[in-house]
């Protein structure tokens, strides 16, 4: 077999692994065997350049090129549903159809994914393009990232598919991939997002797909629309759409009766709370294409389908006292403490108030009785006040001015709406959070400090920072409850252990906001040691790639207090690393300084993930798209069009890949 014939059989093979694994649940091969045929794949395509293709399952690890998105028109407009809370309405929908076509019926019901809509295009079988609804008329090109998306089949299997069709659906982050994101991001500071619905659109809109790939989207498809789809009804288009290798939920149902349809709503409205991803509602379908058409559509929706959205829970309760949380970045979260009340299967205790502009929206006074609610978010939160339940008035509930915790004045930065402790440095919960977000696992590793070590360290006074940790001796920790000899000498040399670790980690490790595993990285690598990035200034902060003025100027204040240089230099003092490794050091130059550069094409000697790296470590700056402001294009084959246009009219000069190697010897 040549190597040619080798990369299409394992591309054949990995895409049914794919489906097998990804939208049945039930692989044949083990995650091992799966990865070794990838990385056989991978070796031959970067040996056999010539053999790329767009959909080969190489390329749902992401490729990481920055690419403005593209308008691209809806072939069909993407239009919305007709939407009631009530069945009474569902009652009318179905009196209207009935009456219009005057035969019989089927209805398809299904469930309302609460995601992102997407329009997949296929064409002889492979996908070609997917675009998000945008205002319905024309949308966003997110192809590469879509790409990512392990369950959305970039060739079908099976057979009997149309030249070209489009298949619509919705792009969710599954629960679980929500609550981790969150937790996460709550670790690094940064904005936590309020549903799943706005993770996934969010992540969707990304511009670097390794990014998206990691955030592990799932895709339900639940319309086809085309010239020569493969039934007259819609129920039978999507099974024959997953044969072809297509996620279709399973709890799709046809109904003939009104009653049959009532039956499936209650039904799904108990369902849904165990399913991993979120949904709002039942979407009902006439089944028949060609009674669909019959019906028609309005200006906005199709006549021939309304949407039942699920009443979000609610519940009744008397709000005693609000509390007020410091996190580890210092931002005060209110929280309403209530009496306990029954809600979607769970006790809730206690509410988020999310910040002082809601608080002052909803006029609480302590002793209301207010309206809980738990939508799409994680924490309940109240939604209202019941004021005709007011007898006597409470004290008014306003934001505190001074932290719970140490007592310093709160801040509030300009067009944000949380209030911030700024004493970071000696907060307890500030400085509690800190030390557990300096041992964890991404960051100094020192698995044997859990949040209970650092809370009894932290209340007896054996540490009061993060340095503190490295002058912990065994006789200082046996005595403490829960804590032996043996485990003492553990927590000591886990924390020797952790000097190892390099300069990457350790900027992750200390803990300034918006500063995550990424980003420390990149700064690592932008500046080489410590001293140059706490001397660094905004222009030369902002010059590194992905980072922003929020980020430097989070960097710069920082490193400008005093304790925080202090801190610094003790953790020096104890033999963590501050600078990049020897052999990280020496590959770096200044050749390509203020240099912005485009990657575009297949390359031959090195991935493009490899130019990036080299790219950055000689002092230029790898940019996604290209403008004036270019300095040139790192040119493979096969250079998309749009952008080899671009480069002729701005004038900006092409680089071959040997001359670009040439350049830095
Ligand atoms: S069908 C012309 N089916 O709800 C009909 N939509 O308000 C096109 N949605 O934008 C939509 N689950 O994002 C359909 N099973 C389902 C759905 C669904 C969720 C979303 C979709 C659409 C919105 C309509």
């Amino acid at each position: 077999m040549t190597p040619q014939e080798r990369i299409l059989e394992l591309r054949r093979e990995l895409h049914e692994h794919n489906r097998r694994y990804y939208v049945l649940n039930s692989p044949t091969i083990s995650d091992y065997e799966f990865d070794m045929l990838l990385k056989e794949l991978q070796q031959l395509e970067e040996a056999h350049p010539e053999m790329y293709d767009a959909t080969s399952p190489t390329l749902r690890v992401g490729s990481d090129i920055t690419k403005e998105f593209r308008q691209v028109q809806h072939k069909y407009p993407m239009l919305s549903l007709g939407n009631t809370y009530s069945k009474s309405e569902v009652a009318d929908f179905y009196d209207r159809v009935k009456k219009s076509l005057n035969e019989d019926f089927e209805i398809c019901c299904e469930l309302k994914f609460d995601g992102t809509s997407i329009s997949l295009t296929y064409e002889d079988g492979k996908l070609v393009r997917a675009v998000t609804r945008g205002d319905g008329e024309k949308g966003d090109d997110v192809t590469a990232n879509v790409k990512t998306i392990r369950t959305v089949p970039l060739v079908l299997s099976g057979g009997g598919w149309p030249r070209e069709f489009e298949i619509r659906g919705e792009v969710l982050m599954p629960w679980s991939v929500f609550d981790a994101l969150n937790e996460e991001r709550s670790r690094n500071g940064e904005p936590l997002f309020a549903n799943p619905r706005n993770a996934a659109s969010g992540t969707l809109k990304l511009q670097d797909s390794s990014v998206v790939a990691k955030r592990k989207l799932d895709a339900y498809l639940y319309f086809m629309l085309g010239e020569q789809l493969p039934a007259e009804g819609h129920y039978e288009n999507l099974q024959a759409a997953a044969g072809w290798g297509f996620k279709i939920s399973d709890t799709t149902r046809k109904c003939t009766t009104l009653d049959e349809v009532f039956a499936f709503i209650d039904r799904m409205d108990s369902e849904r709370k165990n399913l991993p991803f979120a949904t709002d509602g039942i979407v009902l379908k006439v089944n028949s294409l060609r009674q669909q058409k019959n019906l028609g559509y309005t200006a906005k929706s199709p006549r021939w389908a309304i949407a039942y959205k699920f009443q979000a829970e609610r519940a009744l309760t008397r709000l005693n006292e609000v509390t007020y949380q410091v996190g580890r970045t210092g931002v005060v979260t209110p929280v309403a403490n209530l009496d306990p009340v029954q809600l979607s299967g769970t006790v809730v205790k206690r509410a988020s108030l999310h910040n002082a502009d809601i608080i002052g929206k909803l006029d609480l006074h302590i002793g209301d009785m207010v309206y809980v609610e738990k939508g799409g978010e994680i924490i309940p939160k109240i939604t209202g006040v019941d004021v005709d339940a007011r007898f006597m008035l409470g004290q008014k509930v306003s934001f505190i001015e001074k932290c719970p915790e140490c007592g310093t004045p709160l801040v509030r930065v300009e067009g944000e709406a949380a209030h911030y402790c700024p004493n970071d440095t000696a907060c307890p919960p500030q400085i509690k959070g800190k030390i557990e977000h300096f041992v964890s696992r991404d960051a100094m590793n020192i698995d044997s400090i859990g949040p209970e070590t650092v809370e009894m360290l932290f209340n007896y006074g054996l540490i009061k920072d993060i340095a503190d940790i490295y002058a912990l001796c065994p006789e200082d920790l046996m005595f403490l409850p829960r804590m032996g000899a043996k485990s003492a000498e553990n927590v000591v040399a886990a924390a020797q252990a952790s000097r190892a670790v390099p300069f990457e980690r350790v900027l992750f490790a200390l803990g300034i906001r918006f500063v995550g595993a990424t980003v420390a990285k990149r700064l690592a690598r932008a500046f080489g040691n410590i001293d140059a990035l706490m001397s660094a200034s905004l222009e030369q902060l902002t010059a590194v790639e992905e980072i922003g003025e929020r980020i430097a100027a989070s960097v710069i204040a920082f490193f400008a207090k005093e304790a925080n240089r202090t801190l610094v230099a003790r953790l020096k003092e104890a033999g963590l690393k501050f600078e990049l490794e020897e052999e990280t050091l020496q590959a770096r130059t200044e050749i390509l300084k203020g240099q912005s550069i485009v990657i575009s094409g297949v390359f031959v000697h090195h991935s493009r993930d490899e130019y990036k790296e080299m790219i950055e470590s000689n002092g230029g700056k790898n940019v996604g798209s290209v403008s004036k402001s270019t300095s040139f294009i790192l040119a493979g084959d096969n250079m998309g069009p749009s952008k080899l246009e671009k480069a002729q009219k701005l004038g900006v000069r092409l680089v071959s890949e040997d001359e670009f190697l040439a350049m830095l010897r």
